[in-house]
């Protein structure tokens, strides 16, 4: 049974949490690799709705294993609350599986974000202010605290001192703030150490044996392809790696127990926070677009910024990831246009460009090229399969489907667990 990577293939919020939902009943473990509370995935079950920010979807299936793997940040304050808000309603979370390399956001990680941003001025990143680009900073320093360290007082009280000794400097010396006790800090760590005990395991170890006894793993990508720090429009990015190599180093497994990358692709585009956008809409197409989308963050609130389909994005999501499928989803907000326009190309000082450029001056002033599809009015929330779509919604799909260089394997129509129409099983 196959092992399956789920990643954004745009700049995040494309819907991955009901893509994953759909898979939940006969998925065993589902994992995440990367990022932390700064993703958000909004799971429909029923009538009830869930929004989820660091914990993987399949925590509520009852019979999957929710995983955070090792490259995962994890504010156990955070960890904590989302656990008891879903106890309160009464979702079972016992199975939860946390990997003890994972490293904690602490609140001088949260702080340094904040001040960072503000330093920053009009050159901010428009992060979510959730501690992660510091986090990982601390991480890859070498001057991180991982889940492991809250098991050994006297560790844990080195490695906080260490990371505070520079931090305190930066923070009072150059951003006139109040240096940080690590006393305080080392107490109120300690404080969810017992809590979160019963949840440390060797995450790797498990999800390799699990591989090999042919259980079906799914692995989560936070955020999106073009938000990763190596692939994506940097510096406005995430501090991690949601494309699918990021699986193997951020939950321990090979490149060779991987058998599909899927990727979510919103059928049309939305960002958050700051960086270049080629198809984005100041008109009232992109205010409808967010209105009828409901394209506000689950994570910060904020509004999400809105363009149509952009398929150079889908094309170099399909390389970097070496996408074998895409889930395609929102294709009902879609409905009522007459005229659909979709990216095909970019223009970049007078010349036509098919790919993703690698130089960020290139992108920054890259103009979209438009093909204009026709639209269509029918409601299609009901449809259960392809051929139920009308014709020129078809024709929209297929003609994303041939631009993309993936084929598209399932369709979202609606924001109910059942609004899918599934095309080519993931599981198969
Ligand atoms: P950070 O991940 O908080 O450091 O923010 C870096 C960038 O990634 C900002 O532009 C955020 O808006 C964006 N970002 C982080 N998480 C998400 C997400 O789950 N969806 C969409 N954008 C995100």
């Amino acid at each position: 049974m196959p092992a399956l990577v789920l990643l954004g293939a745009q700049w995040g919020d494309e819907g991955k949490g009901k893509a994953t939902d759909l898979l939940g009943g006969s998925v065993d473990y589902v994992v995440r690799y990367q990022g932390g509370n700064n993703a958000g995935h909004t799971v429909v079950v029923g009538d009830q709705k869930y929004a989820l920010h660091l914990l993987p979807s399949g925590i509520l299936s009852p019979g999957c294993t929710p995983v955070i793997g090792n490259g995962v940040v994890v504010d156990p304050a955070v960890l904590l609350s989302e656990l008891s808000g879903l106890n309160e309603r009464g979702v079972d979370t016992s199975k939860l599986l946390l990997s003890g390399n994972a490293h904690l956001i602490t609140p001088y990680h949260t702080t340094v974000d904040k001040v960072t941003e503000r330093f920053l001025g009009s050159r901010k990143i428009g992060t979510t202010g959730r501690g992660i680009g510091p986090t990982y900073a601390d991480k890859i320093n070498r001057v991180g605290i991982r889940v492991q360290d809250l098991y050994d007082e006297s560790i844990l009280t080195q490695k906080v001192e260490a990371a505070l000794d520079f931090k305190n400097q930066i923070l009072a010396k150059l951003y006139n703030r109040r240096a940080i006790e690590a006393g305080a800090i080392v107490e109120e760590l300690l404080t969810y150490a017992e809590q979160i005990k019963p949840y440390v395991a060797d995450t790797t170890l498990i999800l390799n044996n699990a591989i090999d006894e042919g259980k079906v793993v799914l692995f989560e990508g936070g955020q999106g392809t073009l938000l990763d720090v190596d692939h994506g429009t940097y510096p406005f990015v995430t501090s991690s790696n949601p494309t699918a190599g990021g699986a193997c180093t951020g939950a321990g497994v090979g490149p060779t127990k991987i058998s599909r990358v899927i990727g979510i692709l919103k059928a049309y585009t939305t960002r958050v926070g700051a960086g270049p956008f080629p198809t984005e809409l100041f008109d009232k197409d992109g205010e409808a677009l967010r209105t009828i989308g409901g394209e506000r963050g689950v994570t910060t609130g904020r509004d999400r910024r809105c363009g149509w389909f952009d398929a150079v994005i889908a094309r170099y999501a399909t390389r970097v990831n070496g996408l074998t499928d895409f889930f395609l989803t929102k294709l009902d907000v879609l409905t009522g246009w007459e005229q659909i326009p979709v990216c095909v190309a970019y223009e970049i000082d007078g010349k036509r460009v098919e790919e993703l450029p690698y130089s960020q001056s290139d992108f920054h002033h890259a103009k979209p090229i438009y093909e204009m599809l026709p639209g269509w009015s029918e409601d299609i929330t009901k449809a259960k399969t392809f051929s139920d779509l009308p014709k020129n919604a078809q024709a929209y799909v297929k003609a994303l489907e041939e631009m993309s260089g993936a084929p598209i394997s399932a369709i979202g129509v609606g924001p109910g667990r059942t609004e899918t129409i599934e095309i080519n099983s993931f599981l198969s």
